[in-house]
């Protein structure tokens, strides 16, 4: 295969409504033009080109590692955004150089890798000057139209301020993705003019020019038209959305993930989950997030770059940049924030908020805490309430508890501050000492007891009011 892909990302998308550059809206997590630009690499193409233009330094950051920028300044047509790519082809190759080009737009998201490798080997097979692919809809709109003769060639691509109400009528669409034959390309857009209804240069006038040349074309009808869905507007990006959702959610069930209902899990493109994971509704898992055999996770949960081991149990959990370990269970209601590690078998309760912290094995918070900056042992168990108070107002500091620790409810544990091994903390002790392995610790007033003091007091408030 010698091919190679440009990508155009410098309109403006007014249909947006938005500040941001189009190409720059994410669709589960992830923006527009990078699912175009993932879908390239993943087709096997290593050299892949992006036009950009409008607000470019917002879309640049999103493309430079690992795509070559060239500047689109005005924005004059799909014809002219391929023409200012050209100098970076000869600049890449001395000359324009013989080949396949894939040109792709940073709009259409949905498109898949299988799709641009089937359009290149059928232009390798073929040496064809140009394929493109095709789409058949119900409600065309918007779309170019091919539009071909009485022996079922394709003769042009009409846009549809162009369209002619014949034309208009024709359900077959531009998907806006091809693969050409590069030197013919770069050829034929040499002709292109702007003589239309918008003034722009049309990319999709080089059909007609190939073939009034007498070079083959080819249109290649797409079985799964949800794939050349352009997102041009907000109700295009959630329909796109919800294409990909289902893919997604597709393949993870395809390869042994239960869902209850796959409408209400949205997963990212680069999550892991193994065989045998259970996803409740309100599920979202986000970023490289990995899930083990075994686990439940939601409902109403959402995990983002989060690893997760087998057989543990994930309710309503928030968690970011943690780590679970095998048999963890956490929530109802757990907030675990970066820097969190759950070991085996621990457990992060209701109403508990963990952050940058190391939960021993078999160790427990389960009810109301908020545990930060520590480190926790084996087999600790920390009473209802309790909490790390690391912050001074300026600093964060450090808590240790050891192994076998006990914490009464209501405890507040000062950092800087230790607790050794096998300890006791009775319930609601401010710990502001370091406390030595297998002591008590008790930081509390003497209880005080009145005999019969209750019923003589409301007696005497009785009294006072009548
Ligand atoms: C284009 C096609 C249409 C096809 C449709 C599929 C043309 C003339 N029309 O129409 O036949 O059915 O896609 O979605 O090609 N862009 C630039 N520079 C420009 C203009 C556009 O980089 O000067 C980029 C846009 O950012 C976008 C892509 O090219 O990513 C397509 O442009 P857009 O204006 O959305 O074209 P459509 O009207 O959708
Ligand atoms: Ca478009």
């Amino acid at each position: 295969m010698n091919a190679k892909a440009l990508i155009l990302a410098a309109g403006a998308g007014t249909r947006m409504k938005s500040d941001k550059p189009k190409v720059a809206h994410e669709m589960l997590g992830k923006p527009l033009v990078r699912w175009v630009v993932d879908a390239s690499h993943q087709a096997g193409i290593a050299q892949v080109v992006t036009v950009v233009g409008h607000k470019w330094e917002q879309v640049n950051p999103l493309v430079s590692a690992d795509t070559t920028l060239v500047l689109q300044d005005r924005q004059l047509g799909t014809g002219h955004a391929v023409n200012v790519a050209r100098e970076v082809f000869e600049q890449l190759d001395g000359s324009v150089a013989p080949g396949s080009l894939v040109v792709l737009s940073g709009d259409s998201p949905l498109v898949r890798p299988e799709t641009i490798r089937a359009m290149i080997d059928l232009r390798e097979q073929t040496q064809a000057a140009m394929v493109v692919l095709t789409m058949k809809l119900e409600d065309p709109f918007g779309y170019g139209r091919i539009i071909r003769g009485g022996d079922g060639q394709v003769l042009r691509i009409v846009e549809q301020k162009d369209a002619t109400a014949t034309e208009a009528a024709v359900k077959e669409c531009n998907a806006g993705l091809y693969c050409f034959d590069t030197q013919a390309l770069f050829e034929a857009l040499s002709q292109v003019s702007n003589q239309n209804a918008q003034g722009e240069y049309y990319l999709t006038d080089v059909l007609e020019i190939c073939r009034t040349q007498g070079r083959a074309v080819i249109a290649h009808v797409t079985d799964d038209p949800t794939e050349a869905l352009g997102v041009n507007s907000r109700a295009q990006l959630a329909q796109a959305t919800k294409v990909m959702q289902r893919r997604i959610n597709r393949r993870h069930m395809d390869a042994g993930v239960t869902m209850w209902d796959p409408d209400q899990v949205w997963i990212g493109p680069d999550v892991r989950i193994d065989q045998d994971v259970e996803l409740l509704p309100q599920t979202y898992l986000r970023g490289k997030t990995i899930i083990g055999s075994g686990t439940v996770i939601g409902p109403n949960s959402r995990l983002t770059d989060t690893t997760v081991g087998r057989d543990c149990i994930i309710d309503e959990t928030v968690a970011q940049d943690a780590r679970i370990d095998d048999q963890v269970t956490c929530g109802p209601r757990a907030y675990l924030r970066p820097g969190t590690h759950m070991c085996t078998g621990s457990k992060a309760g209701t109403h508990v908020e963990i952050k940058k912290s190391t939960i021993g094995e078999g160790s427990k918070v389960p009810h109301l805490s908020y545990i930060g900056d520590t480190t926790m042992g084996t087999n600790v168990n920390i009473g209802a309430g309790s909490i790390t108070c690391n912050y001074d107002g300026v600093s964060k500091h450090k808590t240790v508890i050891g192994d076998d620790v006990f914490v009464g409810s209501d405890t507040m544990l000062v950092a800087p501050v230790s607790i050794g091994d096998g300890a006791i903390v009775g319930a609601a002790s401010c710990i502001t000492k370091d406390v030595a392995p297998d002591s008590l610790a008790l930081e509390r007033t003497e209880q005080r007891e009145f005999a019969h003091w209750a019923s003589r007091h409301m007696e005497k408030l009785k009294a006072q009011r009548d």
